[in-house]
């Protein structure tokens, strides 16, 4: 049962839309920093700045999109762990979260200070990351829009199921 009064939904909506698609702009943007690192861009000015990003944009982006979907699952009818369409969703951007947080971030932040002394395999650190994780974020708004897969487990009755109304048909 939702929490959440129609107009509180349409906010938190919003709130998560602007964060999570943010989110993928933000990385589609170090990828785009990545592959003109790979191209010969001044490194000095490339890797400083995807440090910079990383560090004030897309690492507290990663820790607000996985805080407010999750309100957006518990506080409205659809729930963490009841439609798997959610579910898919909030186990990519956990582990996208950790691999953010442990992983990517001190890369990017550590490719920023050897700037001038980059090799090749060093300046895919920052092409095959960002490729992976938009990727993953595409197919995490599919899901969204899509809503595929059922729910989790079957209901005592039939007829028991009841598709929770997305919020912009309120
Ligand atoms: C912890 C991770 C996440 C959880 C638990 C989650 C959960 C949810 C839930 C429950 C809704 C429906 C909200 C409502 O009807 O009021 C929703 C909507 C949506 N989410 Fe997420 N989400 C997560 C991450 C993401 C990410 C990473 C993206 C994309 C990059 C994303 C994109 C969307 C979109 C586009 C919608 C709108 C779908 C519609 O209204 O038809 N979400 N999410």
């Amino acid at each position: 049962m939702s929490r959440l009064s129609p107009p509180a939904r349409k906010a938190l909506l919003t709130l998560h839309l602007v964060t999570s698609l943010g989110w993928l702009g933000a990385d589609l943007v170090l990828l785009a920093l990545g592959i003109a690192g790979l191209r010969g861009a001044d490194p000095e000015v490339v890797y400083p700045a995807a440090g910079l990003l990383v560090t004030y944009l897309f690492a507290p982006l990663s820790v607000l999109v996985w805080l407010i979907g999750v309100a957006s699952a518990l506080l409205t009818p659809w729930g963490l762990l009841r439609w798997r369409w959610v579910l898919v969703k909030f186990a990519l951007t956990t582990v996208m979260l950790g691999l953010v947080l442990l992983l990517l971030t001190p890369t990017v932040r550590g490719l920023g200070e050897l700037a001038p002394a980059l090799t090749t395999r060093d300046r895919l650190d920052l092409v095959i990351p960002p490729t992976v994780s938009s990727t993953l974020l595409i197919i995490a708004t599919v899901l969204s829009t899509y809503k595929p897969w059922g729910r989790m487990r079957r209901p005592a009755a039939a007829g028991a199921i009841r598709r929770p109304v997305p919020a912009g048909r309120r």
